[in-house]
């Protein structure tokens, strides 16, 4: 089966505040973008990897990776997800789609992910129980009035690189509502079902600067 894994990298990185679009920032020695596509190299699930980002950085991005496709992304993140779909191409088997803000994911995460939609699951994410306790809240008063506690047994933390057979990932994006936060949230409404597979601490998404900071203390430490 042929696998294509598709890295939305075309965001603008508004929450992590730097200069420049945040897959092209610094972590230790090369770029966010550098370092994702290595992991996924590393994992060596893929037959072919697909990197969408800003429209002005394609030439950059296609000499800092320059044994992945490249093309340019859209305004909103399923669409710059579209945009690499259409690059994939018909004859991909399984899709994974992952995100450039995950640069540390191990190599055992995209295991478990294709080894579950090889096994026949159409759509299959990485999870993490939640540590915190978790309570729905009223916020339409001030302060916000708690509601519920919600029971974090049953609650997962979604990492990504979510994975799909090619029909399921098609169909998702086919009815997007422009609603949901993950490619997994379009397969639900659709009524594709979606399984979760063990996630992993390091497949933690760098969003804000105190991401940034954990990121790059870990791969001055040398040890992800
Ligand atoms: N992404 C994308 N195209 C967009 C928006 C996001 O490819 N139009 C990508 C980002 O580059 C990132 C992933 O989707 O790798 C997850 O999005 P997020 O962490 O929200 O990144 P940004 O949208 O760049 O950050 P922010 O929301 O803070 O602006
Ligand atoms: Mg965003």
């Amino acid at each position: 089966m042929t696998v294509s894994v598709i890295v939305p990298a075309a965001g603008s990185g508004t929450r992590l505040g730097q200069s420049k679009p945040k897959a092209f920032v610094d972590l230790g020695g090369r770029t966010i973008l550098e370092a994702c596509v290595a992991g996924i190299v590393e994992a060596a699930v893929a037959d072919t990897v697909v990197v969408v980002v800003p429209a002005d950085l394609v030439d950059d991005a296609r000499r800092l990776v320059p044994a992945t496709t490249v093309v340019a992304g859209g305004a909103h993140r399923s669409e710059s997800v579209r945009a690499g779909i259409d690059a994939a191409g018909p004859d991909s088997d399984i899709l994974l789609v992952h995100d450039a803000a995950r640069p540390l994911t191990p190599p055992a995460v995209f295991t478990r992910v294709v080894d579950a939609v090889r096994a026949g699951h159409p759509a299959v994410v990485p999870g993490l129980p939640v540590a915190d306790t978790l309570k729905q809240v009223d916020p339409s008063t001030g302060p916000e009035r708690v509601v519920a506690t919600v029971d974090r047994d049953l609650l997962r933390a979604i990492q990504t690189p979510q994975g799909f057979a090619r029909d399921a990932l098609l169909r998702a994006h086919a009815d997007d509502t422009g609603l949901a936060t993950d490619d997994a949230g379009l397969a639900e409404r659709c009524g594709i079902e979606v399984h979760v597979v063990p996630g992993d601490p390091l497949a933690m998404k760098i969003t804000t600067p105190w991401d940034l900071r954990i990121a790059r203390d870990i791969v001055a430490e040398g040890s992800p």
